[in-house]
């Protein structure tokens, strides 16, 4: 009988219809597993769960699948037995992740931090013709399901999208074409996996190749972009920035950053918003299915992605 290991078990229904054969278990990968765990093909850990440790990995000896409810999977790689597939939480979040990088840009541009500060005095502050996408010029690093999103929102309200990615392909450029795009750019939005080939990616020559009063977005994940500098471009007041994400993350209390006008930050909230877990339980589904009848599964992480 196939077994599928759930985080928890109030979410069953979003998993969709199911083969009345397969025994459906929950784990809150806390503590020891259940002994039904050690009969788990497919198992799916709570959303953020780090790995567990590898003598526990090894009681599950039937174990072909680890889908995660992450889009990131850092903590992940070489973690799980030869043999078992990983799958990232691709799709989850993205929708709801694209939207804050959208918000961020658009709260810098339309200058909201300085509004909402008059506001606070009672103050009718005077206008200073704040930036539109019209017209903007924006990178988007990544074209999968966050840097798709961001790009079509923004090409719909009439920006310039520039999209870079790992694979060249039609519309969407590669990293070594960074050093002549980024002159030409108003905002960069990071949207790519945290890997070895994009940690600190964004550093002191990527920004400083970027225009005076350039934008950059951060929805991804705080190691690419190389906080020092950064810091140094946003003390300066030459660069704003918006960031969801953050190196080292939580940011210290006594961290600059947070006291920087031109900078806003909030806290890893891309993903996670009302309906995520109904989303992650129709994808956890979905791959089930797969699974069950030998299709092959979405989301296979490959290339640390
Ligand atoms: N703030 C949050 O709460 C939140 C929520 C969800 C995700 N995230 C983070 O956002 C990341 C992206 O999510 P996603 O769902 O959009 O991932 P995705 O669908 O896998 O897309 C990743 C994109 O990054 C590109 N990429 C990978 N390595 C690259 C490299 N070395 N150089 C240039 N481009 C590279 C990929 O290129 P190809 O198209 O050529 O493969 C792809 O376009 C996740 O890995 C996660 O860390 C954060």
């Amino acid at each position: 009988m196939p077994t599928a290991c759930l985080p928890d078990d109030r979410h069953g229904a979003d998993l969709g219809p199911l083969p009345g054969d397969v025994q459906l278990i929950a784990w809150d990968a806390d503590g020891a597993p259940p002994a039904e765990f050690a009969r788990t093909d497919f198992w799916v850990p709570p959303y953020g769960a780090p790995p567990p440790p590898a003598d526990v990995l090894r009681t599950a000896a039937s174990l072909r699948v680890v889908q995660l409810l992450s889009a990131g999977v850092e903590p992940w790689l070489g973690q799980v037995p030869p043999g078992v597939t990983l799958c990232s939480g691709r799709g989850i979040h993205g929708g709801s992740t694209a939207e804050l990088a959208i918000a961020g840009l658009l709260s810098a541009w339309r200058e909201l931090p300085r509004f909402q500060a008059a506001q606070r005095e009672h103050r009718w502050a005077a206008p200073s013709g704040g930036r539109s996408l019209d017209g903007a010029r924006v990178l988007v690093l990544g074209a999968g399901d966050i840097g798709r999103r961001v790009g079509a929102v923004l090409r719909l309200l009439d920006a310039e999208v520039t999209s870079v990615a790992r694979r060249p392909r039609q519309d969407v450029r590669t990293l070594d074409e960074l050093p002549d795009l980024l002159p030409q750019q108003d905002a960069v939005v990071v949207a790519v996996p945290l890997t070895p080939q994009t940690h600190h990616l964004v550093d002191a020559a990527f920004l400083a190749a970027l225009p005076d009063g350039a934008v950059l977005v951060n929805v991804a994940r705080g190691g690419i972009v190389d906080t020092d500098a950064l810091l140094a471009e946003a003390r300066s007041g030459r660069l704003r920035a918006f960031l969801d994400v953050t190196d080292p993350e939580p940011l210290p209390a006594e961290h600059e950053l947070w006291q920087l006008p031109n900078v806003q930050i909030t806290p890893h909230v891309g993903g996670g918003t009302l309906g995520w877990e109904r989303r992650a339980y129709r994808l956890a589904g979905e791959q089930l299915r797969r699974f069950l009848t030998g299709a092959p599964l979405q989301n296979v992480v490959e290339a640390g992605y």
